[in-house]
């Protein structure tokens, strides 16, 4: 069931969704998402939910890295991303990658995943509680939850993210914080 404050979101509009692909192309030649993949626990095999994915930098980038032996999970509100996600991953011939439409709830396995990548969305949220209450149901124990916003300032996102008490602060990557399941 949608949480009623998720109600709230809705997939942006087409022309604000060509932008953003054209401001991430910019953005992904000046600071490849590779990079920002190695300051996650993500490794070869590891079950990967990129949630709030957008056009697929960073799932196409854990795809790579996580290989045949894994898989990762692109998680959207929006079609427009899932179906930009679908067209990257098929012309690299990725075929590890499974997308999913949602404003919070994956229906995806709980202690199912290894690593959630929650980048650039949270401040999008309008329940953010319920969409990391989600995130820590579905995390392995001891999963890893890797968070990047510049919207706030570090000290914010790490209380925003442990004062739900459902995630510890592990390390700083940089622009990246990396969480524990509690
Ligand atoms: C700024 S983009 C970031 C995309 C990607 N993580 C990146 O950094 O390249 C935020 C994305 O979050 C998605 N989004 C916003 N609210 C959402 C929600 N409640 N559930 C799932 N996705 C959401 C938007 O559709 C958009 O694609």
């Amino acid at each position: 069931m949608i949480p009623e404050k998720l109600k709230k979101d809705s997939p942006m509009s087409k022309s604000h969704f060509k932008f953003m692909v054209k401001h991430f192309e910019k953005r992904d030649k000046e600071y490849p998402p590779l990079d920002k993949i190695r300051k996650t626990k993500i490794k070869e095999g590891s079950i990967v939910l990129d949630y709030g994915c957008g056009p697929g930098s960073y799932s196409i980038a854990a795809a790579q890295v996580v290989g045949d032996l894994g898989k990762v999970y692109a998680a959207d509100i929006n079609t427009l991303a899932i179906n930009e996600v679908k067209n990257r991953a098929r012309k690299k011939g990725i075929n590890n990658i499974e997308t999913i439409l949602t404003n919070c709830n994956t229906n995806l396995d709980e202690n199912s995943i290894d690593v959630v990548l929650l980048l650039d969305i949270y401040h999008n949220l309008s329940d953010p509680k319920s969409v990391l209450e989600e995130l820590h149901r579905v995390l392995k124990k001891n999963g890893s939850l890797s968070v990047d916003d510049h919207h706030f300032k570090d000290d914010v996102i790490i209380s925003k993210i442990t004062s739900t008490n459902l995630f510890k602060f592990s390390e700083r990557k940089e622009e990246l914080f990396n969480f524990i399941k509690v």
